[in-house]
């Protein structure tokens, strides 16, 4: 946690200034919009900053209780940060809370702003795929370290810990996805029928595998279709209408083959998630424990970084999908950036600087794990005579 905190200060003060610096005409037109979130996410980080000093340094000085409490809140509150920093990423696809005069925003309503449509699907979808990749990732670790050390009590334990978290947040996040594609259909159509490689606007329509987009075509190549699923998927009427890509005005398209392949990912990846999840649950109900097969605990070594693949390409398909809109319908992406010339040392210099951390974080994460303890001891608590 403290190595993911400390990391998540840095990247998120870069990235506050990276707002204002490469993107001047969005922060003055949706600042006032979204600035709650922002504001709200400020009081979260601190809350989180104070009650994660209490877990790290006051196991000695506060009650048991009271040290599981403050990681509550330590877990809590980053919900919080992200809960509205992806309702504020929701309102560019869906802006609400004012209107237009002379091309600028009045009657602002902050509250309206942050409770858009697509944001009140998105917060829970990400927050499941944070509880997913980090389950996945840490049951991962720990089943390797089980391979190695077999009948570990501290892996068993963080094992169990780990998949309960990321096998339930798996079989919670299609169901999510679904009603968040739903919402895509209904308020981002040429978005949907990107995500769907639909073309053409049909009824009935089918439910695509694959595709490699033909843009000289204008149609997906090497494409499998399954009849009237996807109407039925999203309109529960075999015979809806669906609306397809070239309904829409080509200017307005997004990077069509980018932004289905990273859709498919993320979904493929969704499933297999999903099948895990049963998968250990079927081993729990047969046999009490994931522990003694070693099929299962060599696959979730595999499956370990799954969770975080999905969530970028997630955010590839919300994000480049929504080009040329950086505010969907009121401001594009090439109006909304800083005109400076010049920004290849900018871009430089940050990349070098996000690599440098991510180097950091693997060799401090490395080391953490190497040592955890052979053999789990039960340690008593030093204010309370009970083990913990
Ligand atoms: C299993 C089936 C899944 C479906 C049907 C699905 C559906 C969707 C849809 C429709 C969007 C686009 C939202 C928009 O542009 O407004 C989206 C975005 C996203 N998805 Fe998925 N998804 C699935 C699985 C996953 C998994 C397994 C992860 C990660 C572990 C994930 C992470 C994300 C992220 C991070 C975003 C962008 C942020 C957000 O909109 O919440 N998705 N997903």
């Amino acid at each position: 946690t403290a190595i993911f905190f400390a990391i998540g200060a840095v990247t998120g003060t870069v990235l506050s200034f990276q707002l204002g610096l490469l993107w001047p005409s969005f922060m003055e037109w949706a600042g006032p919009i979204i600035g709650l979130a922002f504001s709200i996410e400020g009081f979260a980080f601190f809350t989180e900053a104070i009650f994660l000093g209490i877990y790290l340094y006051g196991w000695r000085k506060v009650s048991p209780r009271a040290h599981l409490a403050a990681g509550g809140i330590v877990a809590v509150s980053g919900v919080v940060s992200g809960v509205v920093v992806v309702m504020a990423n929701g309102w560019m696809n869906t802006p609400r809370g004012f209107t237009i005069m002379d091309g600028t925003p009045i009657n602002i309503d902050p509250i309206a702003a942050l409770l858009n449509p697509s944001g009140l699907l998105q917060a829970p979808h990400m927050i499941l795929a944070a509880f997913v990749s980090v389950g996945f990732a840490v049951a991962g670790i720990h089943a390797w370290l089980l391979l190695r050390h077999p009948g570990n009590s501290f892996h068993q334990a963080a094992l169990k810990i780990a998949l309960t978290v990321g096998g339930i947040s798996a079989i919670l996040q299609p169901v999510s996805g679904d009603l968040l594609a739903k919402r895509v259909a209904e308020f981002q159509p040429l978005k949907l029928a990107v995500f769907e490689g639909q073309v053409r606007t049909e009824h009935g329509a089918a439910f695509r595998l694959g595709g490699v987009w033909n843009s000289e075509k204008e149609e997906f190549d090497y494409i499998l279709e399954i009849p009237y699923v996807l109407s039925l998927m999203l309109y529960l009427d075999p015979n809806a209408e669906v609306k397809g890509i070239q309904s829409f005005a080509k200017e307005n398209w997004p990077p069509i083959g980018i932004v289905r392949t990273a859709f498919q990912i993320m979904v493929l990846i969704g499933f297999i998630m999903m099948c895990f999840a049963l998968w250990a649950a079927w081993l729990v109900f047969k046999t009490r424990n994931v522990f003694q097969c070693k099929a299962f605990l060599k696959s979730m070594v595999l499956a370990s970084p799954l969770g975080f693949i999905a969530t970028e390409m997630g955010w590839v398909a919300t994000e480049v999908g929504r080009q040329p809109w950086v505010v969907v319908g009121y401001l594009k992406t090439a109006e909304a950036v800083t005109p400076m010339p010049g920004l290849t040392v900018p871009l430089v210099f940050f990349g070098a600087l996000y690599v440098f951390l991510a180097c950091i974080v693997i060799w401090l994460m490395v080391r953490h794990i190497s040592a955890t303890p052979k053999q789990f001891e039960m340690i008593p608590h030093p204010l309370s005579n009970k083990p913990v």
